[in-house]
């Protein structure tokens, strides 16, 4: 009988890549992990987390693209901010901060305060460092992240940000660990996402994220869902929070 299955198993997925699903074919679960592999969609890396293929980090040659002017109207990021609802001395990561479009206007609502600015591109941090100068503005750290890790102090930080980011992590959930583990109990995640339920936004597919995915990955790590705000004209702004101590 079980070899009767397995044989059966192997024809499915000599069928199904027959007629192209080539997804289910060669799909792999990787040791260990909750990641599984299938051929790369055309703005996808190929790994799957918990049903969603991860898109392909945006390189620092677009970096221009993150400061572009129409960015304000498309995404009103000073709304967004206000949104945030911060105190003046939040202790702020902009997790996959780019070239700091949101770390310096969020420097600028926590005087008291400071930005931990995590990126994985050096060529992104050294576009920070130097706006730094340029601003004067002395409350931003550019924090260099791993793959998997955000490199960020633990238990130190209120808020963690990520703006159009997360679905570019090639290692979510270890990330999210990490960046739980750096929240203070009680501290707060908010992801800026595309919305996926909606077609009209003529964003890369990978690039955008359900309502719903978002909470399944957030649960996922032990992140308690607070609330989404939809004052966006394109994104989900999805608010998150650390269970506190007791
Ligand atoms: C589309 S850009 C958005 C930048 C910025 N948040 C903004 O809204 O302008 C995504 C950024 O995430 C960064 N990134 C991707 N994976 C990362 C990781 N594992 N750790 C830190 N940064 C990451 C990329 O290097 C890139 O700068």
């Amino acid at each position: 009988m079980a070899r009767f299955l397995s044989l059966f198993l192997v024809c499915l997925l000599a069928t199904a890549s027959l007629f192209g699903l080539s997804g289910c074919a060669t799909q792999q679960l990787e040791a260990g992990t909750d990641y599984t592999y299938s051929s790369p969609s055309s703005d996808g890396i190929g790994k799957i987390y918990l049903g969603r293929e991860i898109a392909q980090v945006m390189g620092h040659e677009g970096a221009y693209w993150l400061e572009r002017p129409s960015r304000e109207l498309e995404e009103r990021p000073q709304t967004a901010l206000e949104a945030l609802e911060l105190r003046r001395d939040d202790v702020v990561a902009d997790i996959g901060a780019g070239t700091g479009y949101f770390s310096f206007r969020l420097a600028a609502k926590v005087p008291d305060g400071k930005v931990l600015a995590v990126d994985l591109q050096p060529e992104m941090l050294a576009l920070i460092d130097q706006k730094k100068e340029e601003t004067g503005l002395t409350n931003i750290d550019p924090i260099q992240g791993s793959l998997d890790q955000p490199n960020l102090p633990l238990n130190s930080v209120d808020l963690a940000l990520m703006v159009d980011a997360y679905h570019e992590f090639a290692y979510p959930r270890e990330m999210m660990q990490g960046i739980v583990a750096a929240l203070k109990p009680g501290g707060r995640v908010v992801l800026a996402e595309y919305r996926a339920e909606n077609p009209l936004i003529l964003i890369k597919r990978l690039h955008k994220m359900s309502q719903r995915q978002a909470q399944k990955e957030m649960a996922a790590v032990g992140l308690r869902w607070i609330k989404t705000d939809e004052r966006l004209p394109q994104q989900h702004l999805l608010f998150f929070e650390k269970p506190g101590e007791g």
